[in-house]
């Protein structure tokens, strides 16, 4: 894929261009099933020329049903989930986030990937911010710097937005207090981290970004397996507790991230089943 094409304002897909559940009259298309999404977007990344249009509107041509992706939906109750669909030949990472009644990310960078979202239920709020003008390197004053909000836009069902770094940062957010939101995002090339942002101050910080399940199936518990075995733990039984309870005050020192990691531990080492999250 080319490095970001110039001509790509933040992407609402104007109404005439979304399916309605009949064929599409003005291209004469069916909408496509989200098999046939990642089958045609595995054919559109084979090439090393893809163009972000077609893919944007292979993700157009998908219509939201919930029988297709439900698999994948798994909530927690504490914070948005993300979720992998598909690893597109390492090209692309296809993937389900999962929001609860008012979750939102941290405001964030996109790695120099490109960011396509679809809405597959409810609505999100994407509010989207400058780059601190500060350069890391050339200032040394460390005065902060409040991020200056660039627009905000309500994505409801089956609409797409397309974002890249070269358009600023952004912050994504279920309003609603009653209803969860589900969301389609496809990330070209995957990456594992990006930078997450203070509001007030314009302070970056870097962030591993994980996925609360794969390919429908949730990996608490080899995650915890995984830390283990590095940590030279025998198990809960064996092991001798190690470290010091945390106190709330210690938490609020945390990112999103690790507090997402010890809840993920806690629960797989405790051998309790995440009987909080809605898995639908
Ligand atoms: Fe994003």
């Amino acid at each position: 894929m080319q490095a970001y094409p110039e001509d790509h304002g933040l992407h609402r897909v104007p109404d005439d261009k979304l399916y309605n559940g009949t064929n599409n009259t003005s291209e004469g298309k069916k909408p496509l099933t989200l098999r046939e999404l990642i089958d045609a977007l595995h054919k559109a990344f084979e090439t090393d020329h893809v163009s972000i249009d077609h893919v944007q509107e292979l993700m157009v041509s998908y219509r939201s049903n919930p029988s297709e992706w439900k698999k994948y939906a798994k909530f927690d109750r504490y914070r948005y989930t993300r979720n992998l669909v598909d690893e597109g030949n390492r090209r692309f990472n296809l993937m389900v986030l999962c929001w609860g009644e008012g979750h939102g990310s941290a405001i964030h960078d996109h790695a120099n990937a490109h960011c396509v979202m679809k809405i597959l239920q409810g609505e999100l709020c994407e509010t989207r911010y400058a780059w601190p003008t500060k350069s890391e390197t050339n200032d040394r004053t460390n005065e902060p710097e409040e991020l200056k909000e660039l627009e905000k836009n309500t994505l409801e069902l089956n609409e797409i937005c397309y974002i890249n770094d070269s358009m600023g940062l952004h912050r994504v957010e279920n309003p609603s207090t009653v209803n969860p939101a589900v969301s389609l995002h496809l990330y070209s090339p995957p990456f594992s981290s990006c930078s997450v942002f203070n509001k007030q101050t314009g302070q970056r910080t870097a962030c591993n970004v994980t996925f609360w399940s794969k390919y429908g199936e949730k990996r608490n518990r080899d995650y915890a397996l995984m830390l283990g075995k590095q940590l030279g733990l025998k198990g809960p039984r064996t092991a001798k507790p190690l470290g010091q309870n945390l106190n709330e005050e210690d938490f609020e020192k945390f990112r999103d991230e690790q507090v997402y990691q010890l809840y993920e531990l806690m629960n797989a080492a405790t051998g309790k089943t995440d009987t909080n999250s809605k898995d639908e």
